[in-house]
C-alpha cells in the first residue's frame, strides 16, 4: 500500500492511493464554546438537500450533545474500541518530537483506520450502524455528566470500555458537571475513508477544492463507504439504492448563487448559524501538498499561526479538513481524546486571546461571502483585566474581509456599538 504524508499526525501513514492535493480545499472551523445548539443548521441542509423519499433519516449536518450523543449512536466509541482491538493500548501521540510547521501536534504514534485496517484486509477498520443506531440524531441531547462519573466509571482515554452507552446518569452538583455540543458535517478529507473504501471508485476528491462528492451514477450501493468513513457521513439511500453525503454546497462555492454575483458563497449550513460559531472558507495547497503559508487568511492564521482550532479526532487519519476551537469547560482528557495534544494550548489561546485573534473572531458570520483575507485596523484600548493570571487587554479594532476577488465584504469593530434609542421612539408604556 503506498505511504501519504498525513501533517496532523506529523508522520507518514499507509493509504490505499498515492498521494495527490487539489489545488484549493475547503475547510472550515466551528467553535464550539459558542454553539447553542438551536439545530439551524441542521434545518438549513435538511430543508436544501434532505427533504425527499428515501432521505428522512439522513442528516449530513447535525449536532450532538457530547459526551453521550452521537448519529449514529456510539460511532466514535466503538472506531476508537475497533482501533484499540488491533492495536492494545498503543493509541498515543509523542509531543516531544513535534516539529512546528510540519508536525504541528506532536507524532501520531497509534494506528490509523487505514493502518488497523490493513491489519484486517480492509482498506481502513470500520463498520455499518444498525437502524437504530440511525434513529435518533438527537438522543442524549443536554446530557451531561460529572468529573466524578468520569474518573470512576470512565477510563484514561475518556470511554467506557464496557458498554459505554449506559453511562447516562447525570450528576449535581452543578459545578462538577458538563456536557458540550458538537457540530459535525463530512469533513472533506484530505485521505477520505469513504474514498479508499469505494470498491467502486464512485467517490473523488474534486481538484480544483478537495470537495469529496459520490458519484450517483458510479455508485452500485456496496455501502462500504459507509462502513469504513470513521465520522458516518455517507448515508445509503434505500430508494435509490445508492449512497448520498453532504455536497459542500458546491454549486454555492462555485459562485453560482445569484446573491454574490459570481463570488464563492458559504454553505448553506454555515451561513444560516445562529450562534455565529462557523466560519468556512478555501485554502490553498503548496506544490508539497500542505496548507500553503497564507498568513492574512483567516484560517491560515486561525489553525495554523494561532492553533486555536484542531481537527476532530486526527488519530484516525483521514486528515480531516473541519477544525474545532475546543470547549473550555469539558475535562481536558476528554477533550484531547477527541481533538488531540493541542488542546491545552488552544484553550489558553482561545481563553486570553490575542489582540489579533479577538479581532479575527469576529470574521465569523460577518459574510455570506467566503473571507480569503483579512486585515486589522488599529483602534484604541478600551478594556484591560487579568484572566487566570494573564493581562488581557482588549482594543476596539476594526477587522475587515476581503471576498475572493479582494472585494471588501465585511467590516465589523470587536466592540459592539450600542446604539442609543432617541426621545421619539421611546416606547413608554
Ligand atoms: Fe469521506 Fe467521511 Fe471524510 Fe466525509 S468525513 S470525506 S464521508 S471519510
Ligand atoms: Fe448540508 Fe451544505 Fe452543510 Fe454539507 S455543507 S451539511 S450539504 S448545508
Ligand atoms: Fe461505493 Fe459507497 Fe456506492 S462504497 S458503490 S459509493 S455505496
Amino acid at each position: 500500500m503506498p505511504e501519504v504524508y498525513n501533517w496532523q499526525l506529523g508522520r507518514k501513514m499507509l493509504y490505499p492511493y498515492e498521494e495527490r492535493h487539489p489545488k484549493w480545499q475547503f475547510a472550515f472551523v466551528f467553535n464550539i464554546n459558542r454553539c447553542l445548539a438551536c439545530q439551524t443548521c441542521s434545518m438549513a441542509d435538511k430543508s436544501t438537500w434532505l427533504f425527499s423519499k428515501g432521505q428522512e433519516y439522513m442528516w449530513w449536518n447535525n449536532v450532538e450533545t457530547k459526551p453521550y450523543g452521537g448519529y449514529p449512536q456510539f460511532y466514535d466509541v466503538k472506531i476508537t474500541q475497533l482501533i484499540e482491538q488491533v492495536n492494545p493500548g498503543g493509541q498515543v501521540w509523542n509531543v516531544r518530537v513535534g516539529r512546528k510547521h510540519h508536525a504541528p501536534y506532536g507524532v501520531f504514534e497509534g494506528m490509523t483506520i487505514f493502518d488497523a485496517g490493513a491489519k484486517v484486509g480492509q482498506a481502513a477498520i470500520g463498520y455499518i450502524p444498525t437502524d437504530q443506531e440511525w434513529r435518533f440524531v438527537n438522543i442524549y441531547e443536554d446530557t451531561a455528566t460529572s468529573m466524578r462519573a468520569l474518573v470512576e466509571g470512565i477510563d484514561k482515554t475518556g470511554f467506557s470500555r464496557d458498554e459505554p452507552w449506559k453511562m447516562t446518569g447525570s450528576s449535581l452538583p452543578e459545578h462538577e458537571t458538563f456536557f458540550f455540543y458538537l457540530q459535525r458535517i463530512c469533513n472533506h478529507c484530505t485521505y477520505p475513508g469513504c474514498l479508499a473504501a469505494c470498491p467502486r471508485k464512485a467517490i473523488y476528491k474534486r481538484p480544483e477544492d478537495g470537495i469529496v462528492l459520490i458519484d450517483q451514477n458510479r455508485c452500485r450501493g456496496y455501502k462500504k463507504c459507509v462502513e469504513q468513513c470513521p465520522f458516518k457521513k455517507p448515508m445509503y439511500r434505500g430508494t435509490t439504492r445508492v449512497s448520498e453525503k453532504c455536497i459542500a454546497c458546491y454549486p454555492r462555492i462555485e459562485g453560482k448563487d445569484p446573491l454574490t454575483g459570481g463570488e464563492p458563497m458559504e454553505t448553506r449550513c454555515m451561513a444560516a448559524c445562529v450562534g455565529k460559531i462557523r466560519m468556512q472558507s478555501l485554502v490553498r495547497i503548496g506544490e508539497d501538498g500542505l496548507w500553503a503559508e497564507d498568513r492574512w487568511h483567516p484560517l491560515y492564521y486561525t489553525i495554523r499561526v494561532e492553533q486555536v482550532a484542531l481537527p476532530l479526532y486526527p488519530q484516525w487519519g483521514t486528515e480531516p479538513n473541519g477544525y474545532y476551537i475546543p470547549p473550555r469547560h469539558s475535562p481536558r482528557g476528554y477533550a484531547r481524546q477527541m481533538f488531540g495534544p493541542g488542546v491545552d494550548n488552544a484553550i489558553e489561546k482561545y481563553l486570553v486571546p490575542s489582540r489579533e485573534l479577538l479581532a479575527v473572531l469576529q470574521l465569523w458570520r460577518a459574510s455570506q461571502q467566503i473571507v480569503f483575507r483579512y486585515d486589522v485596523i488599529p483602534g484604541p484600548k478600551v478594556f484591560e483585566t487579568q484572566i487566570h493570571g494573564k493581562r488581557f487587554e482588549m482594543y476596539n479594532d476594526t477587522v475587515l474581509g476581503f471576498n475572493k476577488s479582494g472585494k471588501e465584504v465585511a467590516r465589523i469593530q470587536v466592540e459592539e456599538p450600542i446604539y442609543i434609542r432617541p426621545a421619539e421612539r421611546v416606547t413608554w408604556l
